[in-house]
Protein backbone atom coordinates (compact mmCIF):
# COMPACT_ATOMS: atom_id res chain seq x y z
CA UNK A 1 0.00 0.00 0.00
CA UNK A 2 1.48 3.64 -0.41
CA UNK A 3 0.50 5.94 2.37
CA UNK A 4 -2.85 7.51 0.74
CA UNK A 5 -4.01 3.75 0.76
CA UNK A 6 -2.56 3.38 4.80
CA UNK A 7 -4.86 6.44 5.43
CA UNK A 8 -7.83 5.97 3.71
CA UNK A 9 -8.00 2.31 5.53
CA UNK A 10 -6.69 3.93 8.76
CA UNK A 11 -9.80 6.32 8.52
CA UNK A 12 -12.32 4.09 7.39
CA UNK A 13 -11.38 1.02 9.84
CA UNK A 14 -8.90 2.13 12.99
CA UNK A 15 -10.35 3.91 15.76
CA UNK A 16 -8.05 6.98 15.91
CA UNK A 17 -7.33 8.00 19.36
CA UNK A 18 -4.11 9.86 18.60
CA UNK A 19 -5.47 12.79 16.87
CA UNK A 20 -3.89 13.97 13.48
CA UNK A 21 -0.82 11.56 12.95
CA UNK A 22 2.15 12.62 11.67
CA UNK A 23 1.51 12.36 7.84
CA UNK A 24 3.86 8.81 7.53
CA UNK A 25 3.98 5.23 7.57
CA UNK A 26 7.06 3.33 8.50
CA UNK A 27 8.17 -0.23 6.59
CA UNK A 28 11.56 -0.78 7.93
CA UNK A 29 14.23 0.65 10.25
CA UNK A 30 18.02 -0.08 10.62
CA UNK A 31 19.83 1.40 13.91
CA UNK A 32 18.77 5.10 14.27
CA UNK A 33 17.40 5.07 10.55
CA UNK A 34 14.04 4.35 9.84
CA UNK A 35 12.15 4.00 6.08
CA UNK A 36 8.81 4.80 4.80
CA UNK A 37 7.15 3.74 2.23
CA UNK A 38 8.44 5.93 -0.24
CA UNK A 39 11.80 5.15 0.55
CA UNK A 40 12.85 8.28 2.42
CA UNK A 41 15.27 7.78 5.56
CA UNK A 42 14.72 9.53 9.04
CA UNK A 43 16.78 10.08 11.97
CA UNK A 44 15.01 8.06 14.91
CA UNK A 45 15.36 10.48 17.77
CA UNK A 46 11.78 9.52 19.59
CA UNK A 47 12.71 5.91 19.45
CA UNK A 48 8.78 4.71 19.19
CA UNK A 49 8.02 6.86 22.66
CA UNK A 50 11.17 5.48 24.32
CA UNK A 51 10.94 1.61 23.23
CA UNK A 52 13.60 0.68 20.80
CA UNK A 53 16.65 1.35 23.11
CA UNK A 54 18.92 -0.46 21.19
CA UNK A 55 17.30 0.94 17.20
CA UNK A 56 15.81 -0.46 14.80
CA UNK A 57 16.50 -4.36 13.87
CA UNK A 58 19.34 -5.00 16.27
CA UNK A 59 21.04 -8.28 14.51
CA UNK A 60 20.98 -10.13 18.10
CA UNK A 61 17.18 -8.95 18.53
CA UNK A 62 15.92 -10.01 15.13
CA UNK A 63 18.00 -13.25 15.41
CA UNK A 64 16.39 -13.71 19.09
CA UNK A 65 12.99 -13.27 17.45
CA UNK A 66 13.52 -15.84 14.56
CA UNK A 67 15.15 -18.65 16.87
CA UNK A 68 12.43 -18.23 19.36
CA UNK A 69 9.40 -18.13 16.82
CA UNK A 70 10.83 -21.10 15.40
CA UNK A 71 10.78 -22.74 19.18
CA UNK A 72 7.89 -21.70 21.14
CA UNK A 73 5.98 -18.48 21.46
CA UNK A 74 3.51 -19.32 24.04
CA UNK A 75 2.72 -21.94 26.87
CA UNK A 76 0.57 -19.45 29.12
CA UNK A 77 2.33 -19.04 32.97
CA UNK A 78 0.53 -22.48 33.65
CA UNK A 79 3.10 -24.05 33.35
CA UNK A 80 6.79 -23.13 34.23
CA UNK A 81 8.94 -20.62 31.43
CA UNK A 82 12.20 -20.98 31.81
CA UNK A 83 12.90 -17.40 30.20
CA UNK A 84 10.90 -16.12 32.54
CA UNK A 85 12.63 -17.22 35.76
CA UNK A 86 16.02 -16.26 34.29
CA UNK A 87 14.41 -12.53 33.33
CA UNK A 88 13.33 -12.03 37.43
CA UNK A 89 16.72 -13.20 38.10
CA UNK A 90 18.49 -10.82 35.60
CA UNK A 91 16.09 -8.33 37.05
CA UNK A 92 16.33 -8.72 40.55
CA UNK A 93 20.04 -8.80 39.90
CA UNK A 94 19.83 -5.39 38.34
CA UNK A 95 17.83 -3.31 41.08
CA UNK A 96 16.90 -2.87 44.35
CA UNK A 97 14.05 -5.64 44.31
CA UNK A 98 13.93 -9.23 44.88
CA UNK A 99 11.29 -10.89 42.50
CA UNK A 100 9.32 -9.56 39.11
CA UNK A 101 5.85 -10.46 37.67
CA UNK A 102 5.23 -9.99 34.22
CA UNK A 103 2.80 -7.82 32.39
CA UNK A 104 2.22 -6.38 28.36
CA UNK A 105 2.62 -2.71 28.55
CA UNK A 106 3.29 -0.19 30.89
CA UNK A 107 -0.12 0.54 32.09
CA UNK A 108 0.05 -3.21 33.02
CA UNK A 109 2.54 -3.08 35.18
CA UNK A 110 1.39 0.19 37.06
CA UNK A 111 -2.19 -1.78 37.68
CA UNK A 112 -0.02 -4.32 39.06
CA UNK A 113 2.01 -2.41 41.34
CA UNK A 114 -1.40 -0.87 42.32
CA UNK A 115 -2.71 -4.21 43.22
CA UNK A 116 0.36 -4.83 44.83
CA UNK A 117 0.57 -2.37 47.21
CA UNK A 118 -2.84 -2.47 48.26
CA UNK A 119 -2.88 -6.45 48.41
CA UNK A 120 0.17 -6.42 50.87
CA UNK A 121 -1.79 -3.84 53.50
CA UNK A 122 -5.48 -5.74 53.08
CA UNK A 123 -3.08 -8.97 53.83
CA UNK A 124 -0.93 -6.94 56.57
CA UNK A 125 -5.09 -5.53 57.72
CA UNK A 126 -3.22 -1.47 58.31
CA UNK A 127 -6.83 -0.61 56.95
CA UNK A 128 -4.76 1.32 54.02
CA UNK A 129 -6.20 1.48 50.57
CA UNK A 130 -4.91 4.96 49.34
CA UNK A 131 -2.58 6.09 46.73
CA UNK A 132 -0.68 9.42 46.63
CA UNK A 133 0.45 10.22 43.04
CA UNK A 134 1.65 13.45 41.48
CA UNK A 135 0.15 16.05 39.25
CA UNK A 136 1.23 15.95 35.65
CA UNK A 137 2.32 12.40 36.53
CA UNK A 138 1.47 9.79 33.64
CA UNK A 139 1.10 6.29 34.37
CA UNK A 140 -1.23 4.91 31.76
CA UNK A 141 -4.18 4.70 30.12
CA UNK A 142 -6.31 1.61 32.17
CA UNK A 143 -8.59 2.59 34.46
CA UNK A 144 -6.19 2.67 37.98
CA UNK A 145 -3.64 3.86 35.96
CA UNK A 146 -5.82 6.81 34.97
CA UNK A 147 -7.20 7.30 38.08
CA UNK A 148 -3.27 7.41 39.40
CA UNK A 149 -2.54 9.84 36.49
CA UNK A 150 -2.58 13.18 37.24
CA UNK A 151 -3.78 14.76 34.54
CA UNK A 152 -7.60 16.11 34.25
CA UNK A 153 -7.50 15.37 30.55
CA UNK A 154 -6.97 11.88 30.99
CA UNK A 155 -9.76 11.18 33.45
CA UNK A 156 -12.96 13.81 32.61
CA UNK A 157 -14.68 11.09 30.18
CA UNK A 158 -14.14 8.24 32.82
CA UNK A 159 -15.59 8.92 35.52
CA UNK A 160 -16.14 8.26 38.30
CA UNK A 161 -12.77 7.05 38.69
CA UNK A 162 -10.84 3.82 40.70
CA UNK A 163 -11.16 6.06 44.07
CA UNK A 164 -8.70 6.15 46.47
CA UNK A 165 -6.35 8.57 44.37
CA UNK A 166 -5.07 11.67 45.62
CA UNK A 167 -2.56 14.02 43.46
CA UNK A 168 0.04 16.24 44.99
CA UNK A 169 1.94 19.06 43.52
CA UNK A 170 5.67 17.60 42.26
CA UNK A 171 8.51 19.16 44.76
CA UNK A 172 6.21 20.30 47.34
CA UNK A 173 6.61 18.32 50.50
CA UNK A 174 4.00 20.60 52.51
CA UNK A 175 1.49 19.02 50.23
CA UNK A 176 2.71 15.77 50.44
CA UNK A 177 2.49 15.56 53.97
CA UNK A 178 -1.15 17.33 54.08
CA UNK A 179 -2.20 14.58 51.43
CA UNK A 180 -1.43 11.61 54.07
CA UNK A 181 -3.60 10.30 56.16
CA UNK A 182 -3.82 6.48 58.46
CA UNK A 183 -5.63 5.32 54.98
CA UNK A 184 -2.44 5.96 52.76
CA UNK A 185 -1.00 2.80 51.09
CA UNK A 186 0.97 3.54 49.04
CA UNK A 187 3.33 6.88 47.20
CA UNK A 188 3.73 6.44 43.27
CA UNK A 189 6.05 8.62 40.79
CA UNK A 190 7.93 8.95 38.07
CA UNK A 191 11.02 10.20 39.72
CA UNK A 192 11.47 12.19 36.37
CA UNK A 193 8.14 12.95 34.48
CA UNK A 194 8.36 12.01 31.24
CA UNK A 195 5.09 12.39 29.06
CA UNK A 196 3.86 15.96 31.00
CA UNK A 197 7.32 17.49 29.43
CA UNK A 198 10.43 15.92 31.51
CA UNK A 199 10.50 17.25 35.16
CA UNK A 200 12.98 15.49 37.27
CA UNK A 201 12.00 15.15 41.11
CA UNK A 202 14.01 17.33 43.45
CA UNK A 203 16.72 14.99 45.55
CA UNK A 204 15.59 16.60 48.82
CA UNK A 205 11.83 15.49 47.52
CA UNK A 206 12.63 12.29 46.94
CA UNK A 207 14.37 12.04 50.53
CA UNK A 208 11.51 13.65 52.74
CA UNK A 209 8.84 11.96 51.18
CA UNK A 210 10.63 8.29 51.54
CA UNK A 211 11.08 9.36 55.58
CA UNK A 212 7.43 9.84 55.73
CA UNK A 213 6.75 7.15 54.10
CA UNK A 214 9.17 4.83 55.61
CA UNK A 215 8.02 6.38 59.31
CA UNK A 216 4.30 5.17 58.25
CA UNK A 217 4.51 2.00 56.45
CA UNK A 218 3.55 3.59 52.99
CA UNK A 219 4.80 1.46 50.35
CA UNK A 220 6.93 3.54 47.44
CA UNK A 221 6.03 2.54 43.64
CA UNK A 222 8.27 4.00 41.69
CA UNK A 223 7.17 4.13 37.99
CA UNK A 224 10.54 3.39 35.83
CA UNK A 225 8.18 2.78 32.16
CA UNK A 226 10.61 5.52 30.62
CA UNK A 227 13.21 5.64 32.43
CA UNK A 228 13.82 2.08 33.03
CA UNK A 229 16.52 -0.01 31.18
CA UNK A 230 19.43 2.81 30.80
CA UNK A 231 17.49 5.64 29.33
CA UNK A 232 18.87 8.11 31.93
CA UNK A 233 22.22 6.64 32.53
CA UNK A 234 21.49 4.28 35.19
CA UNK A 235 19.47 1.31 34.71
CA UNK A 236 17.30 2.71 36.64
CA UNK A 237 16.08 6.79 37.46
CA UNK A 238 15.80 6.25 41.34
CA UNK A 239 19.90 5.03 41.42
CA UNK A 240 20.45 8.89 40.70
CA UNK A 241 18.40 9.56 44.36
CA UNK A 242 20.55 7.42 46.53
CA UNK A 243 17.26 5.53 47.88
CA UNK A 244 15.21 2.22 47.26
CA UNK A 245 11.73 2.38 46.34
CA UNK A 246 9.26 -1.16 47.45
CA UNK A 247 8.14 -1.40 43.82
CA UNK A 248 9.34 -1.05 40.71
CA UNK A 249 7.40 -0.69 37.25
CA UNK A 250 8.71 -1.32 33.97
CA UNK A 251 7.95 -1.52 30.32
CA UNK A 252 8.54 -0.09 27.18
CA UNK A 253 12.25 -0.72 26.29
CA UNK A 254 12.23 -3.81 28.59
CA UNK A 255 11.57 -5.47 25.33
CA UNK A 256 13.40 -3.37 22.74
CA UNK A 257 9.92 -3.47 20.67
CA UNK A 258 8.20 -6.51 21.64
CA UNK A 259 5.41 -5.42 24.21
CA UNK A 260 6.42 -6.56 27.57
CA UNK A 261 5.70 -4.98 31.22
CA UNK A 262 6.98 -5.66 34.77
CA UNK A 263 6.50 -5.26 38.37
CA UNK A 264 9.35 -5.94 40.52
CA UNK A 265 9.17 -5.91 44.02
CA UNK A 266 10.81 -6.23 47.51
CA UNK A 267 10.72 -9.53 49.44
CA UNK A 268 8.44 -7.96 51.92
CA UNK A 269 6.24 -6.60 49.61
CA UNK A 270 5.49 -9.70 47.57
CA UNK A 271 2.11 -10.35 48.90
CA UNK A 272 0.51 -11.86 45.51
CA UNK A 273 0.00 -15.21 46.53
CA UNK A 274 -1.42 -17.98 43.90
CA UNK A 275 -4.98 -16.63 42.27
CA UNK A 276 -4.39 -13.06 43.96
CA UNK A 277 -3.10 -11.67 40.07
CA UNK A 278 -2.50 -13.07 36.46
CA UNK A 279 -2.93 -12.56 32.74
CA UNK A 280 -2.99 -14.85 29.92
CA UNK A 281 0.37 -13.30 28.18
CA UNK A 282 2.63 -11.80 30.87
CA UNK A 283 5.78 -13.23 30.68
CA UNK A 284 5.47 -15.67 27.43
CA UNK A 285 8.82 -17.21 26.21
CA UNK A 286 8.87 -14.82 23.56
CA UNK A 287 8.80 -11.12 24.94
CA UNK A 288 11.04 -12.85 28.24
CA UNK A 289 13.46 -14.15 26.04
CA UNK A 290 13.73 -11.24 24.01
CA UNK A 291 14.21 -8.92 27.04
CA UNK A 292 16.85 -10.92 28.39
CA UNK A 293 18.64 -9.83 24.75
CA UNK A 294 17.88 -6.71 25.37
CA UNK A 295 19.99 -6.66 28.34
CA UNK A 296 22.58 -8.51 27.53
CA UNK A 297 22.88 -6.64 24.40
CA UNK A 298 22.75 -3.18 26.35
CA UNK A 299 25.67 -4.72 28.54
CA UNK A 300 27.70 -5.77 25.46
CA UNK A 301 27.44 -2.59 24.11
CA UNK A 302 28.25 -0.66 27.10
CA UNK A 303 25.02 1.32 26.59
CA UNK A 304 24.07 2.33 29.84
CA UNK A 305 27.24 4.59 30.13
CA UNK A 306 27.20 5.77 26.56
CA UNK A 307 23.42 6.88 27.47
CA UNK A 308 25.26 8.73 30.55
CA UNK A 309 27.95 10.37 28.39
CA UNK A 310 26.58 10.99 25.41
CA UNK A 311 23.20 12.37 27.38
CA UNK A 312 25.14 14.85 28.97
CA UNK A 313 27.14 15.94 25.50
CA UNK A 314 23.93 16.06 24.01
CA UNK A 315 22.21 18.47 27.00
CA UNK A 316 25.31 20.86 26.75
CA UNK A 317 25.24 20.92 22.96
CA UNK A 318 21.29 22.25 22.88
CA UNK A 319 21.85 24.32 25.32
CA UNK A 320 23.98 26.53 23.34
CA UNK A 321 21.88 26.98 20.54
CA UNK A 322 19.88 30.10 19.91
CA UNK A 323 16.13 30.40 21.00
CA UNK A 324 16.76 27.28 23.35
CA UNK A 325 15.85 28.28 27.32
CA UNK A 326 16.78 25.32 29.18
CA UNK A 327 17.38 21.72 29.02
CA UNK A 328 15.69 19.21 31.27
CA UNK A 329 16.14 15.81 32.31
CA UNK A 330 19.08 13.15 32.53
CA UNK A 331 21.23 10.98 30.25
CA UNK A 332 18.95 10.54 26.66
CA UNK A 333 15.84 11.94 28.53
CA UNK A 334 15.35 14.90 27.70
CA UNK A 335 13.46 17.94 27.85
CA UNK A 336 14.41 21.17 25.52
CA UNK A 337 11.88 24.49 26.85
CA UNK A 338 11.88 26.85 23.48
CA UNK A 339 9.63 28.98 24.59
CA UNK A 340 6.86 28.94 21.82
CA UNK A 341 6.35 26.86 18.34
CA UNK A 342 7.30 23.41 19.61
CA UNK A 343 4.94 21.57 17.72
CA UNK A 344 6.00 23.77 14.50
CA UNK A 345 9.66 23.10 15.47
CA UNK A 346 8.81 19.30 15.33
CA UNK A 347 7.19 19.39 11.88
CA UNK A 348 9.70 21.24 10.18
CA UNK A 349 12.70 18.72 11.63
CA UNK A 350 10.34 15.94 10.76
CA UNK A 351 11.00 18.08 6.99
CA UNK A 352 14.33 17.29 7.34
CA UNK A 353 13.91 13.44 8.23
CA UNK A 354 14.13 13.84 11.88
CA UNK A 355 11.37 12.52 14.43
CA UNK A 356 11.30 13.91 17.97
CA UNK A 357 7.86 15.07 20.01
CA UNK A 358 6.64 17.62 22.00
CA UNK A 359 4.59 18.53 24.80
CA UNK A 360 2.28 21.69 24.30
CA UNK A 361 4.27 24.68 22.44
CA UNK A 362 7.00 25.07 24.60
CA UNK A 363 8.76 21.88 25.07
CA UNK A 364 10.69 19.93 22.41
CA UNK A 365 10.90 16.01 23.76
CA UNK A 366 14.21 13.78 22.60
CA UNK A 367 14.13 10.32 23.21
CA UNK A 368 16.74 9.09 21.20
CA UNK A 369 17.82 5.05 20.53
CA UNK A 370 20.74 4.63 23.05
CA UNK A 371 23.10 3.85 20.51
CA UNK A 372 23.16 7.32 19.27
CA UNK A 373 26.46 8.39 18.05
CA UNK A 374 27.94 11.49 18.54
CA UNK A 375 28.35 12.46 15.29
CA UNK A 376 23.97 11.93 15.22
CA UNK A 377 24.15 14.25 18.22
CA UNK A 378 26.11 16.58 15.64
CA UNK A 379 23.67 16.80 13.10
CA UNK A 380 20.54 16.74 15.00
CA UNK A 381 21.49 19.56 17.01
CA UNK A 382 22.57 22.21 13.59
CA UNK A 383 19.41 20.91 11.83
CA UNK A 384 17.46 21.94 15.14
CA UNK A 385 19.25 25.52 15.30
CA UNK A 386 17.82 25.81 11.85
CA UNK A 387 14.56 25.00 12.44
CA UNK A 388 14.57 27.06 15.81
C1 LIG B 1 5.99 6.84 33.02
C2 LIG B 1 4.97 6.05 32.22
N1 LIG B 1 4.17 5.19 32.87
C3 LIG B 1 3.26 4.45 32.20
C4 LIG B 1 3.12 4.55 30.84
C5 LIG B 1 2.11 3.71 30.13
O1 LIG B 1 2.75 2.72 29.40
P1 LIG B 1 1.97 1.99 28.21
O2 LIG B 1 1.69 3.01 27.17
O3 LIG B 1 2.91 0.91 27.76
O4 LIG B 1 0.71 1.43 28.80
C6 LIG B 1 3.93 5.45 30.12
C7 LIG B 1 3.78 5.61 28.68
O5 LIG B 1 4.17 6.57 28.08
C8 LIG B 1 4.89 6.21 30.84
O6 LIG B 1 5.69 7.08 30.22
Amino acid sequence: MDLQQIKDTDKKYFMNTFGERTPVAFVSGKGMDITDTKGEVYKDFFAGIAVTALGHSHPNIVKTIKEQAEKLLHTSSLYYIESQACLAKELAARSCCDRAYFANSGAEANEGAIKLAKIYHYKKGTGRTDIITLKKSFHGRTLAAVAATGQEKYQKPYAPLTPGFTHVPINDIEAFKNAVTDKTAAFMAEFIQGESGVHPLDPDYIKAVFEICRKNDILIIDDEIQTGVGRTGKMFAYEHYGVEPDIITMAKALGGGVPIGAVLAKEAVCAFQPGDHGGTFGGNHLATTVALEVLKTIDEENLIQKAGENGKYFAEKLSKIAGVSGVRGKGLMIGVAVGKNAKDIVRKMFEKKYLLGAVGDDTLRILPPLIVTKEEIDKFCETLEECI
